[in-house]
């Protein structure tokens, strides 16, 4: 009779547990569903991790093999922590395959104590389990610490943090593509500026600095974060037309004759040939760069003779970021013209070179440009 009772009971306490659980996967799988940033997507795999096994909190890191690091987000403020990809249990889980459940942390040898002393958080209980992707390579981890009201995970926790450490597995893949698509894109992106600048004899640094430049400017000016973002990976292509220039040009010592500076001129059109065809918004962006970055406010400028408004806002910003970096770098036909002459020069050039609001703003904000300057000054 009483066993029956408390058969009933625990069965009833059972179905009220997992739709609990049911309802709390399905929300978080609708949230996650719709996550596009790999940070807010750690977040979420955390915060349901911390629920489905009853954790004080929950951790959800990410190997970086290049880097022998596990990485991670610490809060909403969405800091990167990285670590070690030997050091700790999730170290241990990575690169061992095992689930970890342990019952106090302090007693054993692989603990690193580090962050609870920063912290003054006291670490009791972990379960510690290795996240694979659909091949069975593990990708990361899944971390939960201190459970809540028992002294430490229970088997069932263990299957539980399994389950989602498989959904986990299977969602985070293709962020890290992504991730990892978008860093080459910009890898690929910075080499082809470097390119466009070392048939010109330039360093690296100047398409770095034209880059920081240009998003300074861009947020001056008021753009949205994501276009000064778009300006800061493009703008370093503006001269990738210059590849096509013949090294005799290029290269010359002194100054250019008319006909040479007609030929050096087409730089702008090459380079915009060279991106047109992209449906892609960042060489589309690179396109408008590449095309106007030579184009004058007072329409005097190449190719197009384009005019105020009529030039795109991105050709009118990297063009002042063009022209302060070349004044203030040596060229093989020029030298290095000292910051005085430089700032004479935008004044002078108020709306005719370039818009006169772009140049107030520079102006107004030079201590910002000449920081970047001297965090990317040429060496040597
Ligand atoms: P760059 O050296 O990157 O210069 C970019 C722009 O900075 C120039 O566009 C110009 O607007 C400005 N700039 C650079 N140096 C000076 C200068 O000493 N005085 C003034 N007022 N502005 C300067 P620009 O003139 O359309 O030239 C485009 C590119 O053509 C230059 O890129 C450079 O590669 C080449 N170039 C221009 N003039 C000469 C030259 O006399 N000799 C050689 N070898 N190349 C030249
Ligand atoms: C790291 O591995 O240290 C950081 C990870 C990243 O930025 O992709
Ligand atoms: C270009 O002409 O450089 C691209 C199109 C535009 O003007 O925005
Ligand atoms: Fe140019
Ligand atoms: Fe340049």
């Amino acid at each position: 009779m009483i066993n029956q009772h408390t058969r009933e009971v625990n069965r009833s306490k059972g179905a009220a547990n997992s739709d609990i659980l049911l309802a709390t996967i399905f929300e978080y799988m609708g949230k996650m569903s719709l996550e596009t940033d790999i940070h807010k997507m750690l977040l979420l795999l955390a915060d349901l991790g911390t629920k489905l096994v009853q954790a004080d909190r929950c951790t959800v890191w990410l190997h970086n093999r290049d880097r022998h690091t596990v990485w991670t987000v610490a809060g909403h403020g969405v800091e990167r922590i990285s670590i070690p990809d030997t050091s700790g249990f999730v170290g241990r889980s990575i690169q061992t395959g095992v689930t970890l459940n342990i019952g106090d942390a302090y007693l054993d040898e692989h603990f690193n104590k580090t962050v609870d002393l920063e912290t003054g958080y006291r670490t009791r209980s972990i379960l510690c389990m290795p996240i694979s992707n659909q091949e069975g390579t593990i990708i990361g981890a899944f971390q939960a610490i201190n459970k809540i009201g028992m002294p430490s995970f229970t088997a069932n926790d263990e299957k539980i943090l399994t389950f989602a450490a498989t959904y986990a597995g299977k969602s985070l893949e293709s962020f890290l593509l992504q991730d990892e698509l978008a860093e080459t894109q910009k890898e690929i992106i910075e080499t082809l500026g470097e390119l466009g600048e070392s048939r010109s004899q330039e360093t690296g640094n100047h398409v770095k600095r034209v880059a920081e430049y240009s998003y300074a400017l861009a947020k001056l000016a008021g753009l949205p974060e994501e276009e000064a973002m778009e300006l800061r990976y493009a703008s370093p292509m503006h001269d990738i037309g210059k590849v096509a220039i013949p090294d005799a040009i290029l290269l010359k010592p002194g100054k250019l004759t008319d006909a040479e500076y007609e030929t050096m001129k087409k730089h702008a059109v090459y380079g915009y040939e060279i991106f047109r065809k992209s449906g892609r918004q960042l060489l589309k962006t690179a396109a408008i760069i590449a095309h106007q970055h030579h184009e004058r406010w007072d329409g005097q400028g190449y190719p197009s003779g384009l005019k105020e408004d009529g030039i795109h806002v991105y050709g009118r910003i990297t063009a002042v970021a063009d022209v302060f970096d070349a004044l203030g770098s040596d060229r093989v036909y020029k030298k290095a013209w000292p910051l005085e002459k430089i700032t004479a020069y935008f004044l002078e050039q108020r709306d005719r070179q370039f818009e006169g609001r772009l140049v107030d703003l520079f102006l107004d904000h030079l201590d910002e440009f000449l920081a970047i300057r001297n965090k990317y000054a040429d060496r040597g």
